[in-house]
């Protein structure tokens, strides 16, 4: 276990994230290890600054500031993701765990990746092949993979806060991969960084300040959905108008302190959208009856080749993945040019590069 605050952003160091990212080489070429050589990503990360950000529980965590200058991180990142050898050495050195205790295909892919394209080492627990099935508590099997020395812990967990509870047993950074109900922050992320994504492409270049003058719905079942919260404090954050659109079943029983409208009406308020964010149906979390039958679901909140039709003919379709085909959006829809699915994953890796490099990256070397 490395020892609080030499892992992270805490006591800050005021200095360069990684001394080999400042110093000049040929652009692409791999070192020893594989990695490429800096380019203009080292230019945008020398002198960094990491903030006094140890853990990623919440989009809170960051605030609005914290979510740019994610932002500003992903755009060097994104320039490292187009090179022949897109690695950096940035991480060379550090350990990152991901504890995955519920299925994933797209995150812990990506922070995987994201963490090898750093240079980091990863340890891979997967709950069906580790002592977890003979009954080991959570708490010992966090310590048991902090105490082999890791830097950070990425944990998916079913339980609403459990990531909070471990940051209490481990001394590496710990990054919610997505805990119960409660937030998925990096999902969040990347959702935030594709949205600015389209609209620097749609401003010949020029990147918006912020996601001010856009009106988001988000669609389905948000009662159940981390993603929704973290995207609404994220959307919110950056100025966005966010409106909820559920039947009242799959609505948190209050919305007080949300900064967000709701309504049951899709139809309504389709054609003033800029961004329609669809949500799969949490059926392992339901617990309860809330739908007649997901066949009327798809009927009055499915976006249907009909109801894409009726959008902006410039809005955006997201989905944070996986998407079920005929429920929650149309297979010809799923697959139309205005969909930004694949751009959200491959979009991915760059923003959790940044996340990984913000918490860790301070310091090194
Ligand atoms: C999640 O883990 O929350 C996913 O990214 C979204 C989903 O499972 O529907």
């Amino acid at each position: 276990m490395r020892a609080p605050g030499t892992s992270t952003g805490t006591g800050v160091t005021p200095d360069t994230g990684d001394a080999e990212l400042g110093t000049p080489r040929a652009t692409g070429s791999p070192d020893s290890e594989g990695a490429s050589s800096p380019g203009a990503a080292e230019d945008l990360l020398a002198g960094y600054r990491a903030p006094a950000v140890r853990h990623l529980l919440s989009v809170a965590d960051l605030g609005r500031d914290g979510i740019l200058e994610i932002m500003r991180l992903s755009d060097a990142f994104a320039e490292v993701a187009e090179r022949p050898i897109p690695k950096v050495p940035a991480l060379r050195g550090r350990t990152v765990a991901t504890v995955f205790m519920e299925p994933s295909t797209r995150t812990r892919l990506s922070f995987e990746t994201a963490a090898k394209r750093l240079s980091a080492d990863v340890m891979t627990f997967t709950v069906a092949t580790s002592a977890s099935v003979k009954g080991e508590s959570l708490r010992d099997t966090v310590e048991t993979i902090d105490a082999m020395g890791i830097d950070a812990m990425v944990i998916r967990h079913h339980a609403s806060g459990a990531p909070l509870r471990v940051t209490d047993w481990v001394g590496a950074s710990v990054i919610n991969a997505g805990d119960g109900t409660h937030e998925h922050p990096t999902q969040a992320l990347l959702d935030c960084y594709t949205i600015r994504e389209a609209l620097t492409a749609r401003r010949d270049g020029e990147v918006p300040a912020d996601l001010r003058g856009l009106r988001i719905a988000i669609v389905g079942d948000i009662k159940h959905s981390r993603v929704a919260r973290s995207d609404v404090l994220a959307f919110a954050a950056l100025g966005a108008e966010v409106v909820l659109v559920a039947p009242p079943t799959l609505l948190p029983a209050s919305l007080e302190g949300w900064p967000v409208s709701a309504t049951g009406d899709l139809d309504s308020t389709i054609g003033d959208l800029d961004v329609i964010y669809l949500l799969r149906i949490q059926s392992e979390r339901l617990g309860e009856v809330l739908l007649p039958s997901l066949d009327e679901y798809h009927w009055r909140y499915g976006l249907t080749r009909a109801r894409a039709d009726a959008l902006k003919p410039d809005a955006l379709i997201m989905h944070p993945g996986p998407m079920i085909r005929g429920v929650e959006i149309s297979p010809e829809v799923a697959d139309m040019p205005a969909s930004l699915v694949t751009r959200q994953v491959r979009n991915g890796v760059v923003v959790r590069m940044a996340v990984l490099f913000h918490l860790l990256g301070s310091g090194v070397m």
